[in-house]
């Protein structure tokens, strides 16, 4: 593992400032209203492999400029393979809005599910999209309204977790292969969960990804998508829930992991090859209103310690549009 470290900004004044040991740092010295030149996407790459999520405060750019921002870092996709509320004449944003959310699965049953299921709207430890057999690159949240307190985000760098486990769990990661699937059961009676339905998304994935820009070997687990019984192929479904819960519980350990507070403004770039990351679960507890919006990178098949892809088992590569 590489040491943290701090820097000076650099000859562009781009100033990379780590805010946790294994991951996340705060950019500064750009103004993303801005095109940002080839020099300065060649930095914050370098500092996004580097720290796995990177923090741009205080930005207050729109729907287009986020945009604008995405595509210098690759061909975005549209908002989900579900979604069909990107705002008007934004295909890519994905608005994460606790009003639409309330609207979408019902007011008054929302809070009974969540507890039913002990999942927060987005689900609890996730890697986006990972029912995909191509799951996105990277994504840019951007927070437009957040609450006074509570609603942080926390992401989790799954290459210092692959590398904390001790060596011969390494081993047996490198070799599995576990499915990922779409539609959790909150979804279930809603408009939404009959779209999902409707169109699954499965995909196996090696266990231990190799990063295709890195090559660092990361323990690419996604609870949100692997959290039912039998999703390690070959393997009975105790022998997968133990195995599963042992590696969920290494990715979140709260040394390899940041704890992001928003400001309206803020926007948050993580490698979604390299991470998984945890939504807020006190939104509801406050009920006050959060909105933010999030674009991804198209992303490439994950490809395992053997060389294999990933496969697909329902569904189809998601793509820019
Ligand atoms: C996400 O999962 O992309 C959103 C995380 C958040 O709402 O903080």
């Amino acid at each position: 593992m590489t040491s943290p470290t701090t820097s000076a900004p650099t000859d562009l004044g781009i100033d990379v400032r780590p805010v946790a040991g294994n991951i996340g740092a705060e950019i500064h010295g750009v103004d993303l209203r801005e095109e940002l030149d080839d020099a300065a996407v060649a930095e914050i790459r370098a500092a996004l492999h580097r720290w796995k999520v990177v923090f741009f405060r205080d930005q207050h750019i729109d729907h287009a400029q986020q945009i604008a921002f995405g595509r210098r870092f690759g061909k975005l996709t549209p908002a989900h393979p579900h979604e069909d509320a990107p705002p008007e004449g934004f295909p890519e944003i994905l608005p994460i809005d606790s009003r639409r959310y309330n609207r979408l699965f019902g007011q008054a049953e929302v809070k009974d599910l969540k507890k039913k299921f002990k999942v927060t709207y987005d689900n609890g430890w996730h890697t986006d999209v990972t029912a995909l057999v191509n799951p996105p690159a990277g994504s840019i949240l951007r927070a437009e309204i957040v609450p006074p307190y509570g609603g942080d985000t926390q992401w989790t760098n799954l290459v210092a977790a692959y590398e904390g486990l001790p060596e011969p769990l390494q081993r047996l990661a490198d070799g599995l292969r576990a499915k990922h699937s779409f539609g959790q059961p909150i979804f279930e009676g809603s408009e939404y969960g009959k779209k999902v339905k409707a169109n699954p998304l499965v995909a196996i994935h090696p266990v231990v990804r190799v990063h295709p820009e890195t090559g660092e070997r990361a323990l690419f687990v996604s609870p949100s998508f692997t959290s039912r019984d039998n999703e390690i192929i070959d393997f009975g479904p105790r022998q997968s829930r133990a195995i599963l819960d042992l590696f969920y519980e290494q990715i979140s350990r709260p040394e390899y992991t940041v704890r992001f507070r928003w400001s309206p403004g803020d926007i948050a770039f993580w490698d979604n090859r390299a991470t998984a990351h945890l939504g807020p679960s006190d939104v509801d507890i406050t009920e006050f209103d959060r909105v933010l919006y999030r674009v991804t990178l198209e992303g490439d098949v994950p490809v395992g310690v053997d060389g294999r892809p990933s496969e697909l088992v329902a569904g189809q590569p998601f793509l820019a549009g």
